[in-house]
Parts: C-alpha cells; sequence; structure tokens
C-alpha cells in the first residue's frame, strides 16, 4: 500500500457540503489518505466551499491566504478548492490564489483521487463539468468503523426552480434523484454501523423522484414509507423542501410513519406575493399558511422552520411587514433570515437594489421578532415529555445531550447513557439556546 497521507478538509455551507466531504474523505482513502484535524500536518487541504452569499464565498480568499506560509514551507502540499464556488468561479480561483493546485465542483468529486496524482505531478487540474457517470456510484459509502448516531444521506441534489436569487441551479445543476434501491442500501450500512437518526439531503429533497428497486417512480414519501421499515434506524428527517413539491403523500407521511420526525424545515423567503413573484418563487404567502394549515392537520405539534431574505431587489417597507406578518401567523420553531446577497449572474443583481442599512435594519426586526417566537416555542416545551436521542457528552461533569424529535438540543445531568441511546425526558427549563431535561423511566 502506498505510504499514508494526511487529507485536511475544512466545509462551508449547508449539510450537503458535510455529507460530500465525508464522500471526499473516503474516496481519498483510496489513494492512500488519513484524515487530520490540523492543517498544519497535511499533504492535502481541501476547502469544500459555499456561494450562497457574497461573505460565504470570499471566505474562501481569506482561508487560502491564511494557508499561504503552509504552502511555503511544504511545497508537496497540495491545496484543493471544492463546492459552489469551485463550480461557480473555476479557473479565476487559480488566477486569484496561485497556490491553488486542483478546483473541483461539486459533480466531479469522483475524480478527486485521479485529479489529485495529476496535481502531485505538478499540474494545475480544474474539474467543473457535469459528467453524465453517476459520481454517487463511485462514491459509494465505504464499509467503516462504527460512526455516531446521526448522518447525513444525500437522495437529490441540484434545483430546476431558479429564484431570482440564487446561484444553487448553477452550482449544483439540474435536479437529479439517486435510485431508490441505492439510497435504502446505504441507509442500512449506515445503521449497522451504529446510526439511528437519518437526514435526507436534497436542494429540492421533496421533488425527488427515483427509481424505485420495482422500475416504478418513488416520490420522497415513498421512500420514507420504505426507510421506516428498516430494523434499527429510529428517526428519519428530511431537509430542504420547497413549499410546491409539499405532496399530499408527503403530508400523509408525517401522520403516519412514526420514524418520521415532526420537524419540517420549509423556507418561504418573504411574506410579500409582490416580491415572491419577483423572487420567482412561484408560490404566495396565503397559499403556503394554508399549506401549513393542512401539515398541522396532518401532525398538530409539527414544528416549523423556515428561512426569509430581507432587503430583495425593490422590497418596500410595506413587503417587509407582510414578511412580519407571515411569521406572527406561523409561530416558527426556528428561522433563519438573510440580508439579501446580489449574486453576479442571477435575474435579481440586475434589478434596483435596496441600500445596505435599510437591509440591515429589517433584518434586525426580523430577527427579534423570530427570536421572541423561538423563545416561545421553546418555553413551551417546560413540562412536556419529549424523547431525546443523546449525541454526546455535554459541557458539564456527568451531562449528556442530544435532540428531540423537535430539533431542540436538549441536557440531562448524571445520567449513565451511551451515545444513540433515545430516552424519555421531561423538559424541566427553557434556556437561550437548549432546554434542559431529566430522564424519565422508560
Ligand atoms: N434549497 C434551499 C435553499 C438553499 S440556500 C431552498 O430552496 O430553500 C438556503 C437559504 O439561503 C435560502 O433558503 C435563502 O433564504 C438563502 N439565500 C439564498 N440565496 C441568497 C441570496 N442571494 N442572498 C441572501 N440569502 C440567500
Ligand atoms: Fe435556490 Fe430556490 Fe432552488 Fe432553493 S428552490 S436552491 S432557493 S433556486
Ligand atoms: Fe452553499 Fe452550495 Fe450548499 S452554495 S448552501 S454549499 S448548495
Amino acid at each position: 500500500m502506498a505510504q499514508q497521507k494526511k487529507l485536511y478538509i475544512k466545509t462551508y455551507g449547508c449539510q450537503m457540503n458535510v455529507y460530500d466531504s465525508e464522500r471526499m474523505a473516503e474516496a481519498m482513502g483510496g489513494s492512500g489518505y488519513v484524515q487530520t484535524d490540523t492543517p498544519e500536518d497535511a499533504d492535502m487541504i481541501l476547502l469544500n466551499t459555499c456561494h450562497i452569499r457574497e461573505k460565504a464565498a470570499e471566505k474562501v480568499y481569506s482561508e487560502l491566504g491564511r494557508l499561504r506560509p503552509l504552502k511555503e514551507e511544504n511545497p508537496e502540499l497540495k491545496i484543493g478548492v471544492a463546492g459552489c464556488v469551485a463550480q461557480a468561479e473555476g479557473e479565476e480561483i487559480m488566477r486569484r490564489q496561485p497556490l491553488v493546485d486542483l478546483v473541483v465542483g461539486p459533480q466531479s468529486y469522483h475524480r478527486l483521487p485521479g485529479m489529485e496524482s495529476r496535481a502531485r505531478n505538478g499540474s494545475k487540474v480544474l474539474d467543473t463539468d457535469f459528467p453524465a457517470d453517476d459520481k454517487f456510484d463511485a462514491l459509494k459509502q465505504r464499509p467503516r468503523a462504527q460512526r455516531g448516531p446521526t448522518a447525513f444521506l444525500t437522495v437529490q441534489e441540484g434545483c430546476d426552480k431558479f429564484c431570482a436569487f440564487c446561484v444553487v441551479p448553477y452550482t449544483r445543476g439540474a435536479e437529479v434523484s439517486r435510485p431508490a434501491g441505492r439510497i435504502l442500501e446505504e441507509a442500512r450500512d449506515l445503521v449497522s454501523r451504529g446510526v439511528r437518526e437519518i437526514t435526507l439531503l436534497g436542494q429540492n429533497v421533496n421533488a425527488y423522484h427515483g427509481e424505485g428497486p420495482d422500475g416504478s417512480d418513488w416520490s420522497l414519501a415513498r421512500l420514507i414509507r420504505a426507510l421506516d421499515g428498516i430494523d434499527g434506524l429510529a428517526r428519519i428527517r428530511f431537509t430542504t423542501s420547497h413549499p410546491n413539491d409539499m405532496t399530499d403523500d408527503l403530508i400523509a407521511a408525517h401522520a403516519e410513519c412514526e420514524k418520521l420526525m415532526p420537524y419540517l424545515h420549509l423556507p418561504v423567503q418573504s411574506g410579500s406575493d409582490r416580491i415572491l413573484k419577483r423572487m420567482n418563487r412561484s408560490h404566495t404567502a396565503e397559499s403556503y399558511l394554508r399549506l401549513i394549515d393542512r401539515i398541522r392537520a396532518a401532525r398538530p405539534d409539527i414544528l416549523m422552520s423556515g428561512d426569509f431574505i430581507v432587503g430583495f431587489p425593490e422590497e418596500t417597507e410595506e413587503d417587509f411587514r407582510a414578511t412580519l406578518d407571515l411569521v406572527e401567523a406561523v409561530e416558527y420553531g426556528y428561522a433563519f433570515s438573510f440580508k439579501y446577497s446580489t449574486r453576479p449572474g442571477t435575474p435579481a443583481a440586475e434589478r434596483p437594489q435596496v441600500p445596505e442599512d435599510i437591509k440591515s435594519e429589517r433584518l434586525q426586526r426580523l430577527q427579534a421578532l423570530i427570536s421572541r417566537q423561538q423563545n416561545e416555542v421553546q418555553r413551551a416545551m417546560v413540562g412536556k415529555r419529549v424523547n431525546v436521542l443523546f449525541e454526546k457528552p455535554g459541557r458539564e461533569a456527568g451531562q449528556m445531550v442530544g435532540k428531540s424529535e423537535y430539533l431542540h438540543a436538549v441536557h440531562v445531568g448524571g445520567a449513565q447513557l451511551e451515545r444513540g441511546t433515545i430516552a424519555p425526558v421531561r423538559i424541566v427549563d427553557a434556556l437561550p439556546n437548549s432546554l434542559a431535561g431529566e430522564l424519565l423511566p422508560a
């Protein structure tokens, strides 16, 4: 076997990047690489990047700047840029930062080992194709040792929606769904290695329609029902969903599948129909609210989460107030809000922009409302019984922390619990970022 080399991966952006980084590490395992937590002793450094907002994309260049001394010290060190910045900027990255040896887009990760050996031979290597071959096949999870109790599993990648603000359809390409049989196989393998909760990932995960083992077209609901039957798997989640793909069978799955957790991230972006139209979202505030009514009718305790953009081009104070009204109406358990960031090449970049100070002011008001709501939802948990999947020891001695069904972080004290245990807990206090609980008899 080749001499062992060390690979350091830094991951930015969304959960799909976390999943992809794991796959890349495994693929490089075949070329004799083991992962390291310290860039200083690495033979190869990979930055798995995000292009969603300007700040995310700029982080790459400042990080590359910080790596310069390492490269000077060790000219054998290879530096690669992967992820959505790699896809969006391609060669430009090597022009701006000549210390980069390798640029690889998300659809070419299965070619990384070959790229690495070319880079070792002194070439600059770039691959940002959208090849027709199945990268997931080549990146199949290799049997490995035990792992933590939760895992991500990509089932769908890419986006055909083209929201006017968003780079994802360009960086991840068109929607592709993996065959259901492969996903079930990967899930069973994860469970055999100690995983109890799987989060199915996709940019538009609920648009999933993959080939089923029987040759028919499977929806996400059908896939979830099949996963529900895997012994040892205790919890299923999925993210991120688009309101337009929230079909009746998926809503019904929330009522019927015991393992499907009562938490749904359903971004709406704005509460103003005028802005939603300009965003090319093809739903209205009203249709979104009615959808949530139907979801809550199926699963009354479901905790809703969402994403919002403030200061989208031409957003007025009145449009913004409609967003506040929508948030008031939904009562989110979690919500994530962002200032609109102009992304080159997207249609919204060409529209009249909202001044920065107005964006900041709106973001502050929205975040104040959201955090009030989050706190209320958390306080309402006090006294309730939840089930917690324990993931790791807490900060204090004897403490264990995990997640409730609703994705709230819960910690209990004085508990002798193994990682991966699911146990009933009574919530006794709501702290700013977590809930305190006490174990109940099973
Ligand atoms: N596929 C997911 C979104 C991925 S991006 C979906 O459809 O919801 C995650 C979030 O980033 C989006 O929901 C949006 O709120 C935010 N976002 C995307 N592009 C943005 C931009 N140009 N400026 C600010 N926020 C943006
Ligand atoms: Fe981006 Fe819209 Fe696609 Fe989500 S649905 S990834 S926000 S284009
Ligand atoms: Fe970022 Fe690409 Fe994910 S732009 S949010 S890493 S899909």
